[in-house]
């Protein structure tokens, strides 16, 4: 997969919320939390399959809970990504049916370096893989029969946040004559950052150094996800993600502060190598800090793997200001936001700490044809307020852009239009941080998607202009130079004007409040 995935045809932004862990098999909760996603304007639910439910004694399957899921999305016009809970839920076989946790002489648990049992299915142990690859097939049958006319699931997720914790690696029997046998072929290219060795022979130590027992995880796991997914593709091809709880935490050492053999930023080299019916290695994004988000975003960003993020806070302000970069800078193809229960109170409303990401989920869904259009061009850009920020700029082709937070500014005047800002229930226009894109759509016509934020655009000179210094400093090559400010959204790719702004609502500001969209038309002759 290289961009957005297409669903009937169709290229789709996806964005939307993941439930709970437990909601699959409560009907009740399932209600409420797709009522969540219609409320913030999604389109996607995702929710897991647990092996344990569908496969409850060996051999015996039922699809119950599978059917109920895609009935309840169908109805509301959402699409739905599957999550395999198998083998791996955060690592651990909570969701393994009885019969696998019951035998461990058969389904062998990962050990650690003293040889004690760590609490995970080895990826070394042939019989596990076998049941599940075995369950998947099945539910993959499942939705070829009962769900490939109408493409309700259109992704599904292969484990959850696979990896070992508190060892660096699997030294069990089977896990050791796989280590001793060394490097495959296919890995004898892959170079990992900071290894500390220049790579030479086949053993994991002369050809990784200090990152060896990371790779080796890495390696078997990435195998081991392989065939689950080759295998179920072969039965539905439908597009399969992997989720991964992130190694770009603390001082990054695999097994000590995130799971050994999770598709950490440094070895994606490697699980690319060893598992390509994996389409879309995902990073579950739980960092509120702009740096090390951006960081993240950077590292699974990459021509063979569009940024899709399964999972990210569903509370709070970080995640409502930070998506706003991956849309723009990196081409995000998606987001959810985890536990969409998280986000309710007891009648169903809205909780205040859930309001400002879903004005943020509003903006970049009122925008999605745009973002489906842009991706790639350079022409959508991400305005975000830090800490301390008042302005922020930008330098476009033909235009200064001077972004002014409205939080940051005393200055009230001209920014309502429907939302009267004189009432002080809407004193939270004026608190709320600034974020929005700003998409270029034609040399002088723009979107600005957003809250918290507004807009000037001041014409820059020509080159060869002599005397550019008039019109820089004009009003009518600055906040007048528009030809229409229009509040509006669209439908389909269409875009539909629901009222005009002018005098006192464009004359001051171009603006934007809690996830409204306006599209600006600037005089290309000032
Ligand atoms: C990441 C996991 O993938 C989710 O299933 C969930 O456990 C969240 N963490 C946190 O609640």
């Amino acid at each position: 997969m290289n961009g957005f995935l297409t669903i009937q045809g169709q290229p789709t932004l996806l964005l939307g919320l993941q439930t709970q862990n437990s909601t699959t098999g409560d009907p009740e909760l399932l209600a409420r939390e797709i009522a969540a996603v219609r409320l913030l304007g999604g389109n996607l639910l995702e929710a897991p399959v647990y092996w344990c439910d569908i496969e409850p004694q060996q051999d015996t399957f039922q699809f119950d809970s599978v059917k109920n899921l895609i009935d309840r999305c169908r109805e509301a016009g959402l699409h739905l990504i599957l999550l395999w809970f198998a083998t791996s839920k955060n690592g651990h076989p909570n969701y393994a049916p009885e019969y696998v946790k019951a035998a461990p002489q058969t389904y062998h648990l990962a050990q650690a370096r003293n040889g004690a049992h760590v609490a995970s299915l080895s990826p070394h142990c042939e019989a596990t893989l076998t049941r599940d690859q075995n369950a998947f097939c099945r539910l993959m049958a499942f939705l070829a029969a009962y769900d490939q006319p109408a493409q309700t699931v259109v992704m599904v997720q292969v484990e959850n946040e696979m990896g070992l914790a508190n060892t660096d690696r699997d030294y069990s029997p089977q896990a050791q004559a796989q280590y001793e046998a060394g490097v495959p072929d296919c890995l004898l290219n892959i170079t990992l950052e900071d290894m500390g060795v220049t790579p030479e022979g086949n053993s994991w130590k002369s050809r990784f150094g200090r990152h060896a027992h990371e790779a080796f995880s890495a390696c078997y796991h990435a195998r081991y996800v392989q065939q689950i997914a080759s295998a179920g593709k072969a039965i539905y091809p439908l597009p399969m993600i992997y989720n991964v709880m992130l190694g770009e935490q603390g001082i990054e050492e695999a097994g000590v502060n995130y799971n050994s053999g999770a598709a950490v930023g440094r070895v994606l080299d490697i699980y690319k190598a060893i598992a390509p019916a994996i389409d879309l290695i995902c990073p579950d994004m739980y960092v509120p800090d702009r740096e090390r988000y951006l960081r993240v975003c950077e590292r699974y960003t990459r021509a063979d793997n569009p940024l899709f993020i399964p999972e990210s806070p569903s509370l709070g302000i970080a995640n409502a200001l930070n998506m706003m970069e991956a849309f723009a800078r990196f081409g995000c193809i998606g987001m959810c936001y985890f536990g969409a229960n998280y986000m309710l109170d007891n009648r169903g409303a809205l909780l205040p700490d859930a309001q400002e990401l879903a004005y943020s989920m509003r903006a970049v869904a009122n925008v999605a044809p745009l973002l489906v259009r842009l991706r790639g061009t350079g022409n959508v850009h991400a305005l975000v307020q830090q800490a301390f920020m008042e302005k922020q700029y930008l330098r476009l082709p033909r235009y200064h852009v001077e972004a002014t937070f409205i939080s940051a500014c005393a200055e009230r005047h001209g920014l309502g239009s429907r939302i009267n800002p004189r009432d002080p229930e809407n004193d939270d226009i004026f608190t709320s941080p600034g974020r929005a894109l700003l998409l270029q759509t034609g040399e002088d016509e723009f979107y600005l998607s957003g809250a918290g934020v507004k807009v000037d655009f001041i014409k820059r000179p020509d080159p060869l202009e002599e005397d550019s210094y008039p019109h820089l400093t004009s009003r009518q090559s600055g906040t007048l130079n528009f030809l229409s400010v229009e509040e509006g959204h669209f439908d389909g790719d269409q875009w539909v004007v629901d009222r005009q702004r002018n005098g006192d609502e464009s004359n001051f500001a171009l603006f934007v409040h809690r996830g409204q969209t306006v599209r600006i038309r600037l005089n290309p002759h000032r």
